[in-house]
């Protein structure tokens, strides 16, 4: 239930951040915070470079939480291999696009970074989408398996 409820969770977060990003994009803010990792202001936000400033602290809140899914559905017994494929994968991808997002900036929105950036972000989404659905297949089974168990403890 725990892994189910993270997964969706961390899921919605990065589902938000994309959206997000690609606001960053069409508004042409992406150079408003021009230092790295913080802004000008350092933890303050300021109206002046406030919706990166939201995509960064979301990203790295994200990052967090991609991390702790990944070391549950690791440390999960029901989980398939290929589920704990997807989250180390999906781990990969958010230390690598957190990093990117550095180089994003440093390389003045060098335009093959960004499409990386984008990308990653796809492969990051794809992977969530595969352990959330993990998730709710193990939850499903666990269900299963206890009303089984009930019936035939009645019968
Ligand atoms: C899990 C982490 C992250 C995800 C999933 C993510 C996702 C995205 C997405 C989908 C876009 C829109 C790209 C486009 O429309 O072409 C974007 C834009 C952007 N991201 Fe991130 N991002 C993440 C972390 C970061 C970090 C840590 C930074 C650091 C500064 C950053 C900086 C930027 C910038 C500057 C843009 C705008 C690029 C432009 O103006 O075209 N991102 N991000």
């Amino acid at each position: 239930m725990l892994l189910k409820i993270l997964s969706f969770s961390t899921l919605s977060i990065l589902f938000t951040l994309i959206f997000i990003g690609g606001y960053v994009s069409a508004t042409g803010v992406g150079l408003s915070c021009p230092d790295w990792p913080l802004c000008p202001a350092g933890l303050i936000p300021l109206a002046d470079f406030i919706i990166e400033y939201f995509h960064r602290t979301i990203a790295a809140i994200t990052g967090l939480m991609v991390i702790i899914t990944m070391i549950f559905t690791l440390k999960s017994k029901q989980a398939p291999k290929g589920m704990k494929v997807a989250s180390i994968i999906a781990g990969a991808a958010v230390v690598a696009q957190i990093t990117l997002g550095a180089f994003v900036i440093i390389e003045r929105l060098h335009a093959h970074l960004v499409t990386l950036h984008l990308g990653i972000g796809i492969i990051l989404f794809s992977m969530m989408v595969i352990v959330t659905l993990g998730s709710w297949r193990i939850q499903q089974d666990k269900e299963k398996s206890f009303s089984n168990l009930e019936k035939s403890t009645i019968s």
